[in-house]
């Protein structure tokens, strides 16, 4: 028990020093170098930019502002999204011509004269963070709004690789996580397990030196504990390829069942 007390204490000092790392936000979203080659496929297919220089101002300690825009440039890039009303309105003032990314969510939003170009594409970034991605432009003359299928399959086509290279984790039989019961529970089975049965757990010593977490925590088991998950999960695996019946007890039989227990 000592052992796992001082667990406890490791963990709640990782995550007092977590506090002090810079938070991530979608400022933070490096675009990966598929993802960006895409784009610029699709603006090269679908725009004349023949002999116009690309330029990326969006960087680390950048002032998009203060950047030599020469009149024979085009800003093909990924900006920060809590400025990006500003920068467009900026680019447009200016006649700047632009494709950015942009959050989808606010896409419909602005009232500022751009081309919004749906590909409601998850974009995983380079930190990790899976945002709903579209963009803005304006190389598309007096187009107000484009859905671009190319843009989303493609897009949608680097997504699924990744997260099919993902490693997938095999845990002990002695921790339970959110999503082993999640599981369970979509097949309809009913599990339950007790108080004195489970012990916090965050991190199994094991993962620390690969720099891993549980995703969404977990807990130790007892062995009995154990038992009665490998039964749900061995009884979710037998209704995983079969679509079933659920018959369901009535009242009386309920009944019937509580006068003989
Ligand atoms: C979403 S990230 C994308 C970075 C890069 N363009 C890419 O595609 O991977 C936006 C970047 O813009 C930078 N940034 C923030 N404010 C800026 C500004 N006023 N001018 C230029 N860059 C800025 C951020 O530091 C961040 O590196």
């Amino acid at each position: 028990m000592d052992m796992v007390n001082n667990e406890y204490m490791n963990e709640d000092y990782d995550k007092f020093v977590d506090k002090f790392k810079p938070k991530l936000t979608t400022d933070d979203c490096y675009t990966p170098v598929e993802v960006y080659n895409v784009v610029l496929d699709f603006v090269k297919n679908n725009c004349n930019i023949d002999g116009l220089e690309i330029i990326r101002p969006f960087y680390p300690g950048g002032d998009f502002e203060n950047f030599n825009y020469s009149d024979n440039s085009v800003v093909i890039d990924n900006p920060p999204f809590s400025i990006i009303s500003k920068i467009i309105r900026y680019y447009n003032q200016r006649n700047i011509r632009y494709f950015l990314f942009a959050p989808e969510l606010t896409l419909f939003n602005c009232v500022q004269e751009y081309t919004a170009i749906v590909a409601s594409a998850n974009v995983i970034y380079e930190n990790g963070a899976n945002v709903k991605t579209s963009f803005v432009s304006n190389l598309f003359g007096e187009k107000k709004i484009i859905g671009s299928p190319e843009l989303y399959y493609s897009l949608k086509k680097i997504n699924d690789d990744k997260k099919a290279k993902r490693p997938g984790y095999e845990y002990p039989h002695n921790l339970v996580t959110v999503s082993q019961i999640a599981k369970v529970v979509s097949k309809g089975i009913y599990i339950e397990i007790d108080k004195k049965d489970v012990v916090l757990c965050s991190r199994l010593d094991h993962q620390k030196s690969f720099k891993k977490t549980i995703y969404g925590g977990g807990f130790l088991i007892s062995n009995t504990a154990a038992k009665i998950k490998a039964a749900a999960e061995k009884l979710a695996a037998e209704k995983k390829n079969k679509k079933l019946k659920v018959w369901q007890l009535s009242e009386r039989e309920k009944e019937i069942i509580e006068s003989i227990s």
